[in-house]
């Protein structure tokens, strides 16, 4: 059975910096505090009207494809992360097959909507594709677009501060070299938590959590429209919510735990890592995680600084800039893993 290994990877971040200095301009917060908490400095915003996750998701996706000696046309099927696709449906997967030029070749394109896991949950899937020999160049992209969705008020301000706009896109081959390629993923999820860190608006749960009467729902017309009321937008229920601390002490034990089930099952120690590349939800929880796992600074990748946190995007984007900077080499054991909303958590262990 064939191994898949990353052919291409690509990343693009739009051009609009937003520091935290910026911010500060809007609403109650400082540099200080941001970057004390989270480390970042500053993040990039999509340009409004131009952009979209889909625009950006082929940005990326393009760099991926030519990196990999191929043409879109080449692509036979297509996988895309996101949380924040352009419409609330269909997914962005299409978005970015028609900016490929690709949609006439009718190509399948599946969405996944596993927000800071999704990249390797995405990853998980095309990988099991290309071992069953289905696929021979799968498309594999994360892009986000926070900056259009979250709240910038006071109210907002520990939600805001964090994400950011971003995409990365790597393309799958299938291998018969012995000593390359995906090794293993671990995929796992606890819908218990599923509020915790959510948007929850709009959406068909007709009331839950505030009690009906907070959406406005109209209890006399059986065919009013539920999924966005005008009392969503006057009692502002229509942005994403986190339990900050909560989701922290979660991600600092999820992390180390999918981390190590995948190194044992292939029987390797933290030590074998050359690279670990983590979602980039926070410094201080890569940080957290280094430490529990006893990495050197060179095992692991953070860049959070320049881009805030861009779920779905963030994995690929962090690899992306490792393998530009020649901190990603032929052969080496890289280890993917992420936690965040649902809650979901996933690790991928790969030779490169
Ligand atoms: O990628 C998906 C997974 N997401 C995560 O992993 C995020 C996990 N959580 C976190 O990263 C942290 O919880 C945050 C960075 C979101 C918040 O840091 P924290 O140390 O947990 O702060 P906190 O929520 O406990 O808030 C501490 C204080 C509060 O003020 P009081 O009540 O102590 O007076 C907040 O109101 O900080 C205040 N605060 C802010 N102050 C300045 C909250 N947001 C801000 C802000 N600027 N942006």
């Amino acid at each position: 059975m064939p191994k898949s290994i990353v052919a291409g990877i690509g990343f693009y971040v739009p051009k609009n910096v937003v520091t935290n200095h910026d911010l500060e301009e809007r609403i109650d917060t400082s540099d200080e505090w941001i970057q004390e908490r989270t480390g970042i400095q500053e993040r990039r915003f999509i340009t409004r009207f131009e952009e979209t996750t889909g625009t950006i998701g082929a940005k990326a996706a393009r760099v991926a494809i030519e990196r990999a000696g191929l043409e879109p046309k080449d692509i036979d099927f297509l996988i895309c992360a996101t949380l924040s696709s352009d419409y609330f449906f269909p997914g962005s997967g299409v978005i970015i097959q028609r900016e490929l030029g690709i949609n006439k070749l009718g190509i399948g394109c599946l969405d996944v909507r596993n927000q800071c896991s999704g990249f390797v949950y995405a990853l998980s899937i095309a990988d099991q594709y290309i071992r069953s020999g289905m696929y021979k160049n799968i498309l594999v992209v994360g892009a986000e677009v926070h900056s259009t969705g979250v709240d910038f008020t006071n109210r907002g301000r520990d939600v805001c501060v964090i994400f950011g706009d971003g995409a990365g896109a790597v393309v799958l081959q299938p291998t018969e070299d012995p000593h390359r390629g995906i090794l293993g993923t671990k995929l796992h999820a606890d819908g218990e938590f599923a509020e915790k860190l959510a948007m929850i608006n709009p959406g068909s749960h007709s009331g839950v959590h505030i009690g009906e009467e907070g959406y406005g729902f109209d209890h006399d017309d059986p065919l009013s429209h539920l999924y966005l009321t005008q009392a969503m937008y006057d009692n502002d229920l229509i942005y994403p919510t986190m339990e900050g601390q909560f989701v922290f002490r979660m991600a600092v034990m999820k992390f180390p735990e999918v981390i190590k089930e995948v190194l044992d099952e292939h029987g390797y120690t933290s030590q074998d890592i050359d690279l670990l590349v983590p979602h980039q939800a926070n410094l201080r929880i890569s940080q957290f995680v280094q430490k529990r796992m006893k990495l050197r600074d060179d095992q692991v990748i953070n860049n959070i600084h320049k881009y805030g946190n861009t779920t779905a995007a963030s994995i690929p984007i962090a690899l992306c800039e490792a393998w530009e900077d020649g901190r990603v080499q032929e052969g080496d054991l890289i280890c993917l893993a992420a936690f965040g909303s649902g809650f979901t958590w996933a690790s991928a262990l790969m030779r490169w």
